[in-house]
């Protein structure tokens, strides 16, 4: 009973998205497309719609959700206070892959935002997120549109797997361009700090905003000592069925590594996958070879990252290795990924 519709990104048909407009009108939930991963939308000002979007995902209704606008003065509507960066970086980065955390006013329910005083708004650059907000005439709230726990959804069939008769509509605006989620910066401190890393690296921000950003230390502490200011970076997302393994060195050295680890299960009777880039893949022996991309190209490797292991759960592997990749850049949000899914286990070779 999920209606999945196709929608030409660059001309999204008019019907289609009233139809979607009025589903997040009446209070229900419309999965949609963003430059980063497909959301799972809805009012974000309804009490009631946003908590169909937690029964939904499975989601920990501690765990707050973004609110996305298409228009500037939105922010400034459902802000108590606007920090002075807020303008500096939707000028620079909006709409785009950035979402800033501010403090809240009285309209945002707290079903919207875990029960936090502050609430998370970004801009997305899609233009069928961004009819979908103006058409509905309403700010949404829209978490990844994967079930809790999963790889977020780079593509309409993703949600479809995940979300299949558990919501109304998917709108299918074909793969993402990005595949990670946004840049979130916390604007409620005396210096910004970065609580989920994304394609707007830290530089970039410093950069646009003149002074010093902080990277929050919860989300770089390989132990639990430390916890993540944003709630939902402490759950094992994007943890693969199969245990990942990453593998970190010399490129022939690496390789020989995890060769040698995937003979070591196989002869345990276990089914073994390798994340390869274009340069190694023809170097590795196991049941599943995947290349994740050239590794000059970081852009490719951020986009193929959750595809490729949401195919490792559908073919039962029983243990994965991994290359790892160095982090400036965007690589840091590719490892910060990875790590998380990999439970941070890393092998130094
Ligand atoms: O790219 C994205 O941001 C995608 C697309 C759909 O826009 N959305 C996304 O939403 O990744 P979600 O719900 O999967 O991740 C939101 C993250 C969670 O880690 C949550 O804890 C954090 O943002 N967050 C939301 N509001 C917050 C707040 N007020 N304070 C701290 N962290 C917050
Ligand atoms: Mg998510």
């Amino acid at each position: 009973q999920t209606k999945l519709i196709k929608i030409d990104a660059d001309d999204p048909n008019k019907e289609d998205m009233r139809e979607a407009a009025e589903i997040i009108r009446s209070g229900g939930l419309v999965a949609f497309p963003t430059e980063t991963v497909y959301g799972l939308g809805a009012n974000a000002l309804d009490p009631e719609a946003s908590k169909r979007i937690y029964a939904a995902k499975g989601r920990p209704s501690d765990n707050p959700l973004i609110v996305h606008i298409c228009r500037f003065e939105e922010l400034l509507s459902i802000a108590k206070e606007v920090p002075p960066q807020a303008e500096k970086l939707a000028d620079a980065f909006w709409p785009g892959p950035l979402t800033m955390i501010v403090w809240k006013n009285e309209k945002v329910p707290y079903e919207t935002t875990g029960g936090m005083d502050t609430v998370a708004i970004r801009m997305p650059n899609h233009p069928v997120a961004l009819a979908l907000i103006d058409e509905s005439g309403c700010m949404i709230a829209a978490p990844s549109a994967n079930t809790s726990g999963k790889p977020s959804p780079t593509e309409a069939g993703h949600v479809a797997l995940d979300l299949d008769g558990k919501i109304p509509m998917i709108l299918d605006g074909g793969p993402v361009g990005i595949g990670i989620e946004s840049t979130i910066i916390d604007l409620t401190e005396k210096v910004p700090m970065i609580l989920r890393p994304g394609y707007i690296t830290k530089e970039m921000l410093e950069e646009v905003l003149g002074e010093e950003v902080r990277i929050d230390p919860g989300i770089i502490a390989s132990d639990s000592t430390k916890k993540p200011k944003a709630p939902g970076m402490k759950y094992k997302h994007y943890a693969p069925k199969a245990d990942l393994v990453l593998v970190e060195g010399e490129q022939e050295a690496v390789v020989a590594e995890i060769n040698a680890l995937v003979r070591e299960k196989q002869a345990a009777g276990l089914k073994v996958g390798v994340v390869a880039t274009d340069e190694t893949e023809s170097l590795y022996q196991a049941d599943y070879v995947v290349t994740i991309g050239a590794r000059s190209d970081e852009d490719a490797i951020a986009r193929h990252l959750y595809k490729i292991l949401r195919e490792f759960d559908d073919w039962n592997v029983d243990a994965i290795y991994s290359e790892s990749f160095s982090t400036p850049r965007i690589g840091q949000a590719i490892m910060n990924r990875l790590m998380k899914a990999a439970g941070h286990q890393v092998i130094h070779v």
